[in-house]
C-alpha cells in the first residue's frame, strides 16, 4: 500500500487504487465519529491555506468546516485578494505559502497553474477544482456510491452531459475502483484524449469498460448510476447559450432515465440548473442523492487531509 504522506492530489492518477480505498475507509470512519458528534482533532496545530480563483459553495464550506473539525485552521484566500491577482507568480505564491501552512487547497483555471504551484509547494497541495479535474469530487462520489450500493467494482454509472473536469474525474476514479463507465456527449463536447488514454491504461488490471459516445441513451441502457452536471462550467459563461441548444438532447428527465435500472442512483455535484441538464422532479426522486454527495465532501476531505498531513 502506498503511503499517501506528504503527496499531492493534482489529479487522481496521482494516487493508487488502494489509496483510494484507505482514503473512503477513513472517511467513513470520520463520518460516523462526527455523527456521534465525536470529532477527532486529528490536525491540532496546522493549518491549511484556501485559494480560490473561482467561485464555490461546497468546496470552500466543506473544506473551512472539516479542517476546524479537525482541530486546524483553515485560511480562506481568494485570488483577487492575493498579490497573486496583480501578477506575483504562482510558484513564488506556492513558495512562500509552504512556509505558513501544511496544506494548500488551490482552486483555479489552468491544470498547468496547480502544477506550477505544487511544484515549487513543499507541503501537499490539492486541486480544489480546475478546468481539468474535480478530484476531491470524485473521492465524495465514490464513497456516495459505495453507502448507497455497497460496492463500486462492475456497477455502471452513465456519464450524460459536457466531458468535462468532473466528468474527467469520475473516469480516473472509475478506472481505479473497476466501475464502468458510459459517456455521452454532444460531439466535439467529448472528455479530451490525453483523459480517455489515462484512464483506459489505468483499467488495464481489471475487465471493466469505460465507453465515450454521444448516444445518451444507448449509455444510460440498464446503468446504476446516472450522472450529469452543469452544461456550462465556471470561466465558460460566453458560450451559455449556445450550449443550452447543444446539450438540450442530453437533459436528464424521467423519459430518458426509464432506460437506467429502476433503483438507478441519480447523481450531481451541484450546483444544479433545473430545467437545464436535469429536471426539477429528477432533483427531488427519491433516487437523487446528490445532497448526500455534498455532505460526503466534507468527510472525504477530512480523510485526506488526515492521510496527507496527519501525524
Ligand atoms: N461541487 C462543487 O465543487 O461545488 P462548489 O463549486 O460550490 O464548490
Ligand atoms: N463543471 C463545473 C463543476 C462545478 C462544481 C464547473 O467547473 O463549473
Amino acid at each position: 500500500m502506498m503511503l499517501l504522506k506528504g503527496k499531492d492530489l493534482l489529479s487522481l492518477a496521482d494516487f493508487g487504487q488502494d489509496d483510494i480505498y484507505q482514503i473512503l475507509a477513513k472517511a467513513t470512519e470520520l463520518k460516523r465519529l462526527h455523527r456521534l458528534g465525536k470529532n477527532v482533532r486529528l490536525l491540532e496545530g496546522k493549518s491549511v491555506a484556501l485559494i480560490f480563483e473561482k467561485p464555490s459553495t461546497r468546496t470552500r464550506v466543506s473544506f473551512e468546516a472539516g479542517i476546524s473539525q479537525l482541530g486546524a485552521n483553515p485560511i480562506v484566500l481568494h485570488g483577487r485578494d492575493l498579490q497573486l491577482g496583480r501578477g506575483e507568480a504562482i510558484d513564488d505564491t506556492g513558495r512562500v505559502l509552504s512556509r505558513y501552512v501544511d496544506a494548500i487547497v488551490v482552486r483555479t483555471f489552468k491544470q498547468g497553474d496547480l502544477e506550477n504551484l505544487a511544484e515549487a509547494a513543499s507541503v501537499p497541495v490539492i486541486n480544489g477544482l480546475t478546468d481539468d479535474f474535480h478530484p476531491c469530487q470524485a473521492l465524495a462520489d465514490l464513497l456516495t456510491i459505495l453507502e448507497k450500493k455497497d460496492r463500486l467494482a462492475g456497477l455502471k454509472l452513465a456519464y450524460i452531459g459536457d466531458g468535462n473536469n468532473v466528468c474527467h474525474s469520475l473516469m480516473l476514479g472509475a478506472s481505479h475502483v473497476g466501475l464502468n463507465i458510459s459517456i455521452a456527449t454532444p460531439s466535439g463536447y467529448e472528455p479530451k484524449e490525453f483523459v480517455i488514454k489515462k484512464a483506459k491504461n489505468m483499467l488495464r488490471n481489471f475487465n471493466h469498460k469505460i465507453t465515450v459516445a454521444n448516444n445518451p441513451k444507448e449509455a444510460l441502457l440498464k446503468a446504476d448510476i446516472v450522472y450529469t452536471d452543469v452544461w456550462t462550467s465556471m470561466g465558460q459563461e460566453a458560450e451559455t447559450e449556445e450550449r443550452k441548444k447543444i446539450f438540450a438532447p442530453y437533459q436528464v428527465n424521467s423519459e430518458i432515465l426509464s432506460l437506467a435500472k429502476p433503483d438507478a442512483l441519480i447523481m450531481h455535484c451541484l450546483p444544479a440548473h433545473r430545467g437545464e441538464e436535469i429536471t426539477d422532479d429528477v432533483t427531488k426522486s427519491p433516487n437523487c442523492v446528490m445532497f448526500d454527495q455534498a455532505e460526503n465532501r466534507m468527510h472525504a476531505q477530512k480523510a485526506l487531509l488526515a492521510l496527507l498531513i496527519g501525524d
